[in-house]
């Protein structure tokens, strides 16, 4: 029991309830190898848990309440609940309160039993790595468990999107949930959003001499903004004036038929989300024949769609990702919701200083904010620690 912040979530939650938790459950963070907001398409989507945990330390109270601290924030919060709604003073603790609301009503029984909740974390927060879904997971997974609620993986990821459609307010789709549950060591999954059928895929990026660099430009982006729900509106209307119940539905060939029908900026959405899903297959297909320098430009040309035609990225993501691909990254794209956080850039060992120095002096010539940029490796989903 050597993790340092496994340890500060126990003492964490010692301090701030003066006794000892019932047990800590923890889960990861994620990154998005490649498919962008194809999941609330019903379309295809290649996560991977991250190296980076959120820990929930919990035992339960005598009553009806839900009780959350944190190490990252002063202020605590608190819940009956059979009170938990969508309010803007449950500030960032609507995660858990969303996750708990989501978890009793998806048991199918009133939950009464209420718990006292310490959250540490070292998942960076609005970086497009999840945080978010890493505080559901986590204590989603706890909630199951002493609620005895009974929900399996499947059933955990969909709890923890309907709290965050429903009582934080964001219109997210299911990947980061199922991406926290489903990781595995090395693997990324391979997630179908119709069927939700998640296949574990091996990487191999340490056998090819490779890292996945984060380059978190800093530009906090917020779900919660227009910009998101803005795009999947469109996405909708996009496919119903195609006469498709989902753009999962469409392929490159129905394509003529949207340039014909659609306003421009509504074909240039839909044409990101069904070039996007073929290049998920794609990915998948090659990194399996040819292994993972063979993926590099699948993963550029994500991006390209993304600025141009999904019209997501930034100035600071667009920098990023040529910088690096300037300086001997394989591939690279932004990653996540967009309008800020963080790209990624497959690398070869031997080029990772060259392409951190690189993106960290072409921040400052161009004076923005200096990027935090490190590496990732797929860990394994969530779990039960103690
Ligand atoms: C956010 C959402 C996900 C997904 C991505 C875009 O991370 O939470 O559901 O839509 O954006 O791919």
């Amino acid at each position: 029991m050597t993790n340092p912040t496994l340890l500060a979530t126990i003492a964490g939650f010692k301090q701030e309830y003066d006794r000892e938790p019932a047990g800590v459950w923890s889960a990861p963070g994620r990154v998005n190898l490649i498919g962008e907001h194809t999941d609330y398409n019903e379309g295809f989507v290649f996560p991977f848990a991250i190296n980076r945990r959120t820990y929930a330390a919990v035992a339960p109270r005598q009553d009806n309440m839900i009780c959350v601290a944190s190490s990252f924030s002063k202020e605590t919060f608190q819940i009956a609940i059979s009170d938990i709604h969508q309010d803007e003073k449950n500030g960032w603790a609507a995660y858990p309160f969303g996750v708990a609301y989501a978890v009793a009503k998806l048991s199918g029984k009133p939950q009464t039993q209420g718990f006292d909740i310490f959250i540490d974390s070292d998942v960076p927060v609005g970086a497009g790595l999840s945080s978010s879904a890493a505080i559901e997971c986590a204590v989603g997974l706890a909630l199951n468990e002493l609620w005895n609620a009974g929900l399996d993986k499947k059933a955990l990821a969909k709890a923890g999107q309907l709290g965050e459609n429903e009582i934080v307010g964001a219109p997210t789709g299911i990947m980061d949930q199922t991406a926290s549950l489903f990781g595995e060591l090395d693997h990324a999954v391979f997630l179908d959003c119709r069927s939700l059928e998640a296949k574990a895929i091996e990487l191999g990026f340490a056998d090819a001499g490779l890292e996945l660099l984060i380059i978190d430009t800093k530009v906090a982006h917020r779900l919660v903004d227009g910009g998101y729900a803005a795009r999947r509106a469109a996405c909708e209307s996009g496919a119903e004036a195609l006469g498709a119940a989902s753009l999962r539905d469409l392929s490159q060939a129905d394509l003529t038929r949207a340039e014909e029908i659609l306003d421009p900026v509504t074909l240039r959405r839909v044409r990101h989300v069904i070039t996007e899903n073929s290049r998920v297959e794609e990915t998948v297909a090659t990194l399996k024949a040819k292994g993972p320098r063979a993926i590099g430009e699948l993963l550029y040309a994500s991006h390209e769609s993304m600025r141009d035609d999904f019209e997501i990225s930034i100035d600071e993501l667009d920098t990023a990702v040529e910088t690096a691909l300037r300086h001997g990254a394989i591939g690279a794209r932004m990653t996540g919701g967009g309008f800020g956080g963080a790209a990624i850039a497959l690398t070869p060992i031997e080029k990772i200083s060259e392409v951190t120095l690189s993106v960290l002096a072409e921040f400052e010539a161009l004076g923005y904010a200096k990027p935090e940029i490190f590496a990732v490796s797929a860990a394994p989903g969530a779990k039960r620690e103690l």
